[in-house]
Order: C-alpha cells, then structure tokens, then sequence
C-alpha cells in the first residue's frame, strides 16, 4: 500500500497507513472514524466547535449533487483531469465537501490503466462522512486549507471548488508544473434562486485573478439551466449555498411557495499552472 499523503499534524513526520487509521514514527496515532476518515485538524487551529459547513448544509448538498444536477461542472472538470493526467498523480481536494466532485477527478485520473493517490481535506466532519463512503479508495482528512497537513511540493493537481482559497497553502504543496482547478459561480449563477429571494439581487462579480508563484493558464465557462420540478430540490438547493443564513423571513417564505423552479448554473473554472 502507499504512504499516505498526510502528515503528522503535531511532528509534521510523514504518516503510514495502520490497521485503525494512520500514524507516524513518534508515535503520534490518528484513529479513522467509522464513516473512513481521520481527524488532522489541531485544537489551536479549530476556530469553533463545529468548524465548516453544518450537518444540514452537508447532507442538502449531498442530495442535491447526487440528483446530477450540477453534472455539466462535474463532466467539465473530469475532462480537463484527462487532459492533465499522469502516470501516479497525486491529488488533493481542498476543501471537498461531500466528495462529489472529489470522486469524479479521481476516476478520470484513474482512466486507462494509470494509477492516482488522492487526498481530500475539509474542516467540516459532516461533509467529510459523505465524501469518505462516497470514495473510498481516497484518504480524507479534518484539516483546514489554511494549515494543510502535506509535505513541499508533493502534490500534481489541486481541485478547489467553492472552498477557500488558501493560495501560500497551494503553493507550497503543488509541484513545480503542478495544476490547480479554482472553480467560482459566474456571474448568472442561480439568478433566478436570487430573484425568487431578493427584492434587489446581484449578479456575481467576474474578477481577474492573480496569486504569486501561479500562471492562469485558462478559464473555462460552464452554464446550463435546469429544471427543479420538487420543492425539496429548491430548498436543498437553498440550503446548500451562503443565501441559506443571509436571506431575510420574507424571501425564505417566497421561497417555500415555490413548486418549481428554472434556474441557470454558471461556473468558471480558473486553471493555474505552478510556476
Ligand atoms: C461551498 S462548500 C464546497 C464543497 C465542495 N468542494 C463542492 O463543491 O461540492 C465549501 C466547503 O469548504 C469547507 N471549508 C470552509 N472553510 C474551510 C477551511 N478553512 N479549510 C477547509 N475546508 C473549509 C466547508 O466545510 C465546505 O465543505
Ligand atoms: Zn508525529
């Protein structure tokens, strides 16, 4: 079996793979959790009790990713992994979530016959036991992307979707011509949600984007409409996004009337390359 990506979060030696989670030559032992992931994150670097998006949040945008609706980011990203594939690729997902997306670039990764070690890190527990059954031929983790538990320079292709951008972070775990895929809603993203919310809604800003030590290489638009024909579609929808604690009563309740819903998704996946 592979060394783990991870390293120990209190010695910072690398971490082996035990019978019951993970561990290192100091002895410090990282018990894996039933649903299959470990817990990496520092007491001094957990912020609140419960860091990351909540168990509601979680499990609204677990239904919703598996009903495919945001398919069309999801075949867009495995088509740019094929297009950046190697030979034992190493992965990190930062910030996963509940793995949807984790679990498709590792796939396309793993395409003809190739071989590929991912790890995924999320600060929430919640998202993490989603993504750990969703994919269990990867390692997940409790860490923040603030303080990722990965050695140098030893990463191929960063996957951020909707996450924080941890951009000193990345750059030290990404190889040289390594690549990183920052995926942010575009400017139409779920209008017509924000219609159905706000008296005055805005569209998304589109912003240039530079980070040191990083080239933008591309960015690729994805925009496509889809029906919700279920209330429980709109409001897991809702949920799912930051609107859920921003929104005043009045547009939850507007919201709630709803039966169905047309809405356009939108998303640019920014390509960076390691310089
Ligand atoms: C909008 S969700 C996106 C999840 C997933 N990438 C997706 O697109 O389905 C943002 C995720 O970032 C996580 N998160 C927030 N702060 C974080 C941090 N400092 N480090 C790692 N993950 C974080 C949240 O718990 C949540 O799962
Ligand atoms: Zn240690």
């Amino acid at each position: 079996m592979p060394k783990s990506m991870f390293l120990c979060p209190v010695c910072s030696e690398g971490l082996f793979f035990t019978e019951q989670g993970l561990g290192c030559k100091n002895g410090h032992r990282f018990d894996r959790s039933a649903a299959g992931y470990v817990h990496l994150l520092p007491a001094n670097k957990k912020h609140s009790k419960q860091p990351g998006d909540d168990k509601a949040m979680c499990s609204a945008r677990n239904r919703f990713l598996s009903g495919g609706f945001y398919a069309p980011l999801c075949q867009k990203l495995e088509q740019l992994t094929r297009k950046y594939a190697q030979p034992n690729m190493h992965i990190l997902d930062a910030g996963c979530g509940e793995g949807y997306y984790t679990a498709a670039v590792y796939q396309a990764a793993c395409e003809q016959g190739r071989s590929a070690q991912l790890a995924g890190i999320d600060i929430s527990k919640f998202a993490l036991k989603y993504a750990a059954k969703r994919l269990p031929q990867a390692e997940f983790a409790v860490a923040s992307s603030y303080h990722l538990p990965l050695k140098n320079e030893s990463v191929d292709l960063i996957l951020n979707c909707f996450s924080p951008m941890a951009s000193q972070e990345f750059r030290r775990v990404l190889k040289s011509g390594g690549h990183l895929f920052y995926v942010v809603p575009a400017p139409m993203h779920l209008w017509e949600l924000k219609e159905a919310l706000y008296s005055t809604p805005y569209q998304n800003k589109r912003q240039t984007i530079e980070y040191d030590g990083f080239r933008l290489e591309d960015v690729q638009t994805v925009e496509s409409t889809i029906q919700l024909t279920d209330p429980q579609q709109i409001q897991d929808l809702f949920t799912m996004t930051p609107y859920f604690y921003k929104t005043p009563k009045e547009g939850q309740q507007a919201l709630e009337q709803l039966q169905q819903l047309t809405v356009q998704i939108a998303f640019d996946i920014h390509i960076f390359s390691r310089s």
